[in-house]
């Protein structure tokens, strides 16, 4: 097996049965999180990002050329449901925090056993749409991520950056039409939400892509608040 760190630290590119899979270095050896396969090389344990599952792992594959670098960041993240997504980033991230909101308490219990094995997760219940709500627990921060199926997707995100990205901080949205709007074309609606995220927030839009081959109708948003 050959392996080789892509430009995203942290992430490394595995090549296995002739296919380049994605894949990061495993923070709790011998546990995998959502049924990823676990590879051996050189002593060093790593987990197979699967695409199909992370839509940051998907926008990379989709090649986007802008997604922040994770390395050395502390981390909001809107919408972290069991810890997909969140799980990969712990393994990258050097001595960050990740702040994990997510607002049903069934899936909540999953990501706190997660963080129980990841000191780097912070756990928030909460709702996004109400930034407010969770100031006494999280820090200004150096990228704020959401992946939340809401119908203001940029408003939740450009209020969540008012309050917490710091400036010079980077942040990656991750749109899903349908949650918007069923009659537009999907290409309507990233650019309305991007819109409202330059016009009504003033955050600078970076980069943007589809991610159709892993997620039907998403899209990925890069931007940067200056
Ligand atoms: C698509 S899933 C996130 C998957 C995750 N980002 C990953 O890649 O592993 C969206 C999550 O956002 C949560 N969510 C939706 N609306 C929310 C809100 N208003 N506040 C907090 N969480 C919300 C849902 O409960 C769901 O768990």
């Amino acid at each position: 097996m050959k392996i080789k760190e892509t430009i995203i630290e942290g992430m490394y590119q595995i090549k296995i049965d002739q296919k380049n899979r994605l894949a990061t270095r495993n923070k709790v050896p011998g546990t995998n999180v959502y049924g990823e396969r676990l590879v051996k090389i050189n002593d060093e344990e790593y987990r197979l990002w699967d695409p199909f599952r992370s839509k940051y792992a998907a926008a990379f594959l989709s090649g986007m050329k802008f997604l922040p670098q994770l390395k050395k960041k502390n981390i909001l993240y809107l919408g972290v449901s069991t810890g997909t997504t969140p799980s990969h980033f712990s393994d990258i991230l050097d001595n960050g925090y990740i702040y994990g909101v997510e607002f049903s308490p069934k899936i909540m219990r999953k990501f706190y056993r997660l963080a129980e094995q990841r000191p780097n997760l912070i756990p928030i219940l909460a709702d996004v749409r109400r930034p407010e709500e969770y100031s006494s627990y999280v820090f200004d921060v150096d990228l704020l991520y959401q992946d939340v199926s809401q119908p203001e997707q940029a408003t939740i995100f450009g209020r969540n950056a008012q309050e917490y990205l710091k400036p010079g901080g980077d942040g990656v949205i991750a749109i899903k039409s349908q949650s918007i709007d069923v009659s537009l074309e999907p290409e309507e609606i990233f650019s309305k939400q991007m819109s409202i995220l330059e016009d009504k927030f003033d955050l600078k839009v970076i980069e943007h892509s589809s991610i159709d081959a892993f997620e039907k109708k998403h899209a990925v948003i890069v931007i940067r608040k200056e």
